[in-house]
């Protein structure tokens, strides 16, 4: 994939795919004339006349001018009202007009820009938003297709403008752009493949390829090393499977003075049949999906490598299977965590929380400034949020504050829930120092609550369970997994302040 600037009038070129975002109700300007090549201006205030084409969000349309102006198509794609953009409208717009050229067979594109000029975004985050949709809207997982030869995917852009004031911040832009949806599709591809083709040890075989590539540190536990650091918890879950757990530590940068560590960790379920206590079967292919916070934090890792902030971050996966067997975890057994803290399991089938509780203590030994984890966690947040936000609990405000700002300026909203004393109240175990469920309500809640007693740290949970994969095609995001989470990290990595 090769993304260029291209200075000059967008549709100069003759045959080709011009992708170009308009806003509603507003004619072509003064500005579009020296943006657009003079006989597709022409044109385009011509059908524009029409009042087919409104304009309105997610509006798209194709046209064929046909030797009245250069390009041989022209997809238009609506940007709704200038006062409503968003970079959300940028992403939405490019994803929609790129699937479209795809369905059309073209894989080579020009495209302007969406959105700057008077709508309170710098160029640079415009262009970087354009970009990102783009990518993230050509998206295919096909590793599992055979015979499919034609699914060939984005090729080549132009991003055009005809300011070469304007190239080096769109250049930048597109750098960004291509960095934070690389890190995004890595995510997707871990999360969408199968439990048989995505197990801890593949999973772990897949973090080191990354950080061979990207100039990561990596270390990982087998499952000796697990049981030196005496993480009780990751090995209770992983007692029914066959396949051997893994512990993932990743690292951009070091420690030193002046400089904070952060640490991500992400929930590594590579699949989630409940143990013991099993899922009932409809849907319990979407558990391989349990792994999507384990995939965010391997993908936003890549995306920090190659954006080089200067601060320490560590990713973290505790990774396993969730099955039944002869020698499976049961409800009512007790263990013990890494440092010692004791759990009575009333669920089997909340073993996320368990396997997290270790990664959460392993944390503490970099004294980091933030420790942020992910995890499809709680069908119950779903319950509350529906698909239409993470979920976030904390035990920081300030922290709490930066994610929301980084999630919204990401385009991955993120919404605060509470963890009251009553939810901690409803996880006191009789026998052991906790228990981990909480009952039937509240149950994203009893679940922050039940994390929350592992850290020291400021610490943001986020709970993906309802963003992390869709079952409907997005404007940027076929079915499958999303990828959620990606974007948010490396949002806050670049913009944290040590
Ligand atoms: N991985 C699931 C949560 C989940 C459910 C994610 C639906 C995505 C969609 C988690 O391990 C789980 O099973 N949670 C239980 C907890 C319960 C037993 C307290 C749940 O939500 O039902
Ligand atoms: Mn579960
Ligand atoms: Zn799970």
């Amino acid at each position: 994939m090769q993304i260029d600037v291209k200075i000059g009038r967008i549709g100069s070129e003759v045959d080709s795919t011009v992708i170009i975002g308009l806003f509603k109700e507003e004619r072509l300007e003064e500005n579009d004339a020296a943006a657009l090549e003079s006989a597709l201006h022409r044109y385009l205030r011509d059908v524009l006349a029409l009042g087919d084409f409104k304009g309105e969000d997610q509006e798209v349309a194709v046209l064929y001018p046909l030797g009245q102006a250069p390009p041989g198509r022209v997809i238009l794609v609506g940007l709704g009202s200038r006062g409503e953009f968003s970079l959300e409208t940028a992403r939405r717009a490019s994803g929609i007009a790129v699937k479209r050229a795809l369905k059309l067979g073209v894989f080579e594109l020009s495209i302007v820009v969406h959105g700057p000029g008077g709508v309170g975004f710098e160029l640079r985050e415009c262009a970087q938003a354009t970009v990102e949709g783009l990518l993230l809207g050509a998206y295919r997982y096909d590793a599992f297709k055979t015979g499919d030869t034609d699914r060939s995917g984005l090729e080549s852009v132009a991003v055009v403008t005809p300011l070469r004031a304007q190239a080096y911040e769109i250049r930048d832009g597109i750098e960004a752009g291509m960095i934070s949806a690389e890190g995004t599709i890595l995510a997707r591809d871990l999360s969408n493949a199968p439990g048989n083709a995505m197990t801890p040890r593949k999973l772990a075989a897949a973090a080191r390829k990354m950080a061979g590539q990207t100039g990561l540190k990596c270390r990982v536990l087998t499952r000796k090393d697990i049981e030196k650091e005496r993480m009780g918890a990751l090995l209770a879950v992983n007692a029914g499977s066959e396949e051997p757990p893994r512990f993932i530590v990743l690292e951009h940068g070091e420690a030193s003075d002046g400089v904070d560590t952060l640490v991500f960790i992400g929930k590594g379920i590579t699949f989630d049949s409940g143990g013991i206590s099993i899922k009932s079967s409809g849907g319990m292919e979407e558990m391989k999906h349990d792994m999507s916070g384990a995939a965010a934090v391997i993908g936003a890792m890549q995306s920090i490598a190659m954006s080089k902030p200067p601060l320490h971050v560590l990713g973290l996966v505790p990774a396993t299977e969730n099955l039944p067997d002869g020698r499976a975890l049961k409800p009512g057994d007790i263990i013990a965590t890494r440092s010692g803290k004791t759990i009575e399991v009333i669920n089997t089938d909340a073993e996320g929380r368990l396997v997290l509780a270790d990664a959460l203590e392993f944390a503490e030994q970099y004294s980091p400034a933030a420790v942020i984890d992910l995890a499809t966690l709680t069908g119950a947040c779903v319950v509350a949020l529906g698909y239409a936000a993470t979920g976030m609990m904390g035990n920081d405000d300030g922290l709490q504050d930066r994610v929301r700002t980084a999630g919204e300026a990401a385009g991955e909203r993120v919404w605060p829930l509470p963890l009251w004393q009553d939810y901690h109240d409803q996880i006191k175990s009789h026998i052991a120092d906790v228990k981990n469920t909480g009952g039937r309500w509240a149950g994203a809640l009893t679940a922050g609550a039940f994390l929350s007693k592992f850290t020291e740290r400021p610490w943001v949970h986020l709970d993906i369970a309802g963003t992390a994969y869709t079952d409907a095609s997005k404007p940027y995001c076929p079915k499958g997994a999303t990828g959620v989470g990606v974007r948010l990290l490396l949002q806050l990595v670049k913009d944290w302040k040590s």
